[in-house]
């Protein structure tokens, strides 16, 4: 089983990038964290960073590759959460199940925020646990392997 971790823009200066709201806990750190309960469940990670739109849209469309290469997909857009039509469309057009994680609430933030255009193409949102919120949408995917 593998699954693809993305973040979306500015979440490669997480650590540097407006603690109070995102911790100090680097992307890099989030990662490694990810990796490691992965690998006592022989699940495979995948971790990608872009702070482009399009990019991301075309790594969602990845998971539609020959052989179904992701399990589940686990999506930070950042900003783009709020704003992105494109990604929403991508995530339609996969049949893989796409976690919504924020490492902040975005509900108890600026209004602004509190809208998310991803969520419902989505299998669920976990905000407001920082870097926890990644940890927990990998145990889900975890549990759904086994639990069958
Ligand atoms: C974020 C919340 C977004 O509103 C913001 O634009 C981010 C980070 C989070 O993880 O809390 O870049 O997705």
């Amino acid at each position: 089983m593998k699954i693809l971790v993305i973040h979306g823009p500015n979440l490669n200066m997480l650590g540097k990038r407006e603690p109070e709201h995102y911790g100090s806990v680097s992307m890099e750190a989030i990662n490694q964290s990810l990796t490691e309960l992965a690998q006592q469940f022989d699940v495979e990670i995948e971790a990608f960073q872009s702070n482009i739109e399009g990019e991301i849209v075309t790594k969602i469309q990845a998971a539609l590759e020959q052989g179904k290469p992701y399990h589940g997909i686990i999506l930070n857009a950042g900003a783009y959460t709020h704003t992105s039509i494109a990604l929403r469309d991508a995530i339609t057009c996969i049949n893989v199940p796409v976690i919504e994680v924020h490492l902040s609430n975005i509900h108890a933030r600026e209004e602004f925020r509190h809208k998310s255009l991803i969520a419902p193409v989505c299998k669920g949102q976990i905000a407001g646990f920082g870097a926890e919120s990644y940890l927990l949408a990998l145990k889900y995917f975890i549990n759904q392997v086994i639990s069958k």
